[in-house]
């Protein structure tokens, strides 16, 4: 069977999507999207292999899962069902900061990180000092995977905290703090496949602004004068959060921002002293 019939035949008999059914084959055979191209005609190699994960997705797992990995600009993150699939809109977060921010020797605190994504991505390349908090332990073990073999060993340090607890309790002061913490309300809504394979705990928040108030009271502690913070919010609640930021800090400046799809998705203040 070629490259070309295998791909037809679960799109069309299966209707998995293209870049799903793609993803397994780069994964299992090291291909990217230029060799599968010039491939196309060519035997299958590997083929059960392939197939075993094709049927993971057929029952509804979501890729990531199924091939335990999500690869960010050529950098791959192990993945695992404790903690969430990096969505674009916080890659699209990395990249603002990224741009907005010198972080050469900066201290950074990613608060829910999770797989380590946003944290590990901004302390990559520099000599950024980051901080890596998460409340589920199952979670951190992930993270600590993933920041062992990125980052090297002076540059993070993970740790188990509910929110930033931790970084109150040790009395440390940060230039950047950045969360995507869980924010979705209980009535919305999702997909299935988020619904029956994402942990909740990474996704759910009652009331859905919860997180953010305690980040942002907790904040006043480890916020430099001058540092910011950046979250990547719930369209729906984004003006009720900016009035909410403006009361813990009246003299900062904060701004919304729209992601690629103009949704407004992201909140950035400026700790103005
Ligand atoms: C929406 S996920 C974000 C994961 C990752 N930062 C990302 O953007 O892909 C939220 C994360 O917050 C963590 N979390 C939930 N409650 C928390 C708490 N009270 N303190 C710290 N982390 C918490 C979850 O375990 C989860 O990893």
């Amino acid at each position: 069977m070629t490259y070309r019939t295998l791909i037809n035949q679960y799109q069309n008999r299966h209707h998995l999507l293209l870049e799903e059914i793609k993803t397994v084959i780069y994964y299992v055979n090291g291909l990217n999207y230029t060799s599968l191209i010039l491939q196309y005609d060519d035997e299958v190699l590997n083929l059960p292999r392939i197939r075993y994960y094709l049927r993971k997705l057929i029952q509804g797992i979501p890729v990531s899962y199924a091939i335990r990995q999500f690869e960010n600009k050529g950098t791959i993150y192990y993945l695992n069902r404790h903690v969430l699939i990096p969505r674009p809109e916080t890659l699209e977060l990395i990249n603002i900061i990224q741009k907005e921010q010198r972080l050469q020797d900066k201290i950074i605190v990613d608060v829910g990180t999770g797989s380590g994504i946003i944290g590990i991505e901004l302390a990559k390349e520099t000599k950024t000092k980051v901080y890596l908090l998460d409340i589920s332990s199952a979670a951190l073990s992930v993270t600590k995977r993933n920041a062992k073999r990125i980052l090297t060993i002076t540059n993070y340090q993970i740790m188990k905290s509910d929110l930033l607890d931790a970084l109150v309790k040790a009395n440390c002061q940060v230039d950047l703090i950045v969360s995507n913490p869980p924010y979705i309300s209980k009535e919305e809504i999702l997909d299935k496949s988020v619904f029956d394979y994402e942990p909740h705990q990474a996704l759910f928040a009652e009331p859905p602004l919860y997180f953010y108030q305690e980040i942002l009271k907790q904040s006043l502690m480890v916020l430099k004068p001058n540092g910011s913070l950046y979250f990547e919010i719930n369209p729906l609640f984004a003006e009720t959060l900016k009035d909410m930021a403006q009361k813990y800090y009246p003299q900062a400046e904060i701004t919304l921002m729209r992601d690629l799809y103009h949704k407004v998705r992201f909140l950035k203040l400026i700790n103005v002293k």
